[in-house]
């Protein structure tokens, strides 16, 4: 790479991060923040050295093949790397990293709210608040479930996971995980391991999903998986749309199998599926689980120390391929 590499950004970044950004690289910004298509983030990458983009674009084995040969990195502003296909880059030769650790706190504050929100009615009495139909009091208005002492299931034990883990803690909750390998006692802290999720899911009266989106874990929470819930169960996504299939969630939301669903990641987005925009019983947000500016900053960063590292000849701290 050159002294100053040439790196297209594609999407607007916070302020510290793009500082950086121009003081150590020559960056393609992207100010109006604008969604770049394949044609056109191929066409904006010729001659740069390096790509920084966001789990928004897609770097599919087809979109890599056509990526200028100048493109020797990718460092993601994201964890999840579901949007590049690896062994297309390996074979290209082009290093990829991601950005873990630094989004943990937040991701799991998020998921926390899905439990809470999704639980405690949240979307339905803000709606009534803020439309002014908010007539009563009652003992029978708005109860929900209780989220204190119940059983957490979470499937992915990673870093996310446990963070929620060590929150939900604080909630009382009887943790639960499955994940392709135990974790040490230490990092378990009383969370109890189930080597499959259909050992898992019946002990669930609270589901949280933090595995990776992969072929693997495609439409992991189906018909099935989710008939193994118990009744009344709340299922929270704040990982990857893919991994839940929207028609069998939707379904289970509607029949009253699941009490609730909080999601903050969808199929599609932001194009979800309209039935849960209908659906009472559901708490939604829009991809926010990083967005904090601690986090978005220090994702920023850890992307940067990725590339200075690739810059450097290093081998980069996070490289996945
Ligand atoms: C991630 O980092 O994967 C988050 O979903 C935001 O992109």
């Amino acid at each position: 790479m050159k002294d100053k590499p040439t790196v297209l950004v594609t999407r607007r970044l916070p302020q510290a991060v793009e500082d950086r950004l121009r003081r150590d690289y020559e960056p393609r910004l992207n100010p109006e923040d604008r969604f770049y298509s394949s044609d056109e983030l191929i066409e904006r990458a010729q001659g740069a050295d390096a790509l920084l983009p966001c789990h928004t674009e897609d770097l599919s084995a087809e979109v890599i093949a056509r990526l200028p040969d100048s493109v020797r990195a990718i460092a993601n502003f994201s964890v999840g790397v579901d949007h590049v296909d690896l062994e297309a880059a390996k074979a290209r030769g082009i290093i990829v990293t991601n950005t873990p650790d630094v989004l943990s706190d937040a991701t799991a504050e998020i998921a926390m709210m899905l439990m809470l929100g999704a639980a405690r009615r949240a979307s339905e009495g803000e709606r009534l608040v803020r439309a002014g139909e908010w007539r009563t009091w009652s003992p029978t208005f708005m109860v929900g479930i209780q989220v204190t002492g119940k059983r957490l299931g979470i499937i992915g034990m990673g870093r996310v996971g446990l963070v929620v883990a060590r929150r939900a803690r604080g909630f009382d909750m009887e943790v639960h995980y499955q994940d392709v390998r135990r974790h040490a006692a230490s990092l378990e802290a009383g969370a109890v391991y189930h080597e499959t999720i259909e050992d898992l899911l019946p002990i669930c009266d609270f589901l949280s999903i933090h595995c990776p989106a992969m072929p693997q874990t495609r439409h992991l929470i189906n018909e099935k998986t989710i008939a193994l819930l118990p009744d009344g169960a709340v299922v929270v996504n704040a990982a990857r749309g893919t991994i839940v299939d929207d028609e069998a969630l939707i379904a289970a939301l509607r029949s009253g199998k699941l009490a609730a669903a909080g999601l903050d990641v969808y199929n599609n987005e932001p194009d979800i599926n309209p039935a849960y925009r209908e659906l009472t019983n559901t708490f939604l947000l829009p991809h926010i689980g990083s967005a904090t500016r601690e986090t978005r900053d220090a994702m920023g960063f850890r992307a940067l120390d990725n590339l200075d590292a690739i810059r450097a000849g290093r081998e980069p701290r996070d490289r996945v391929a």
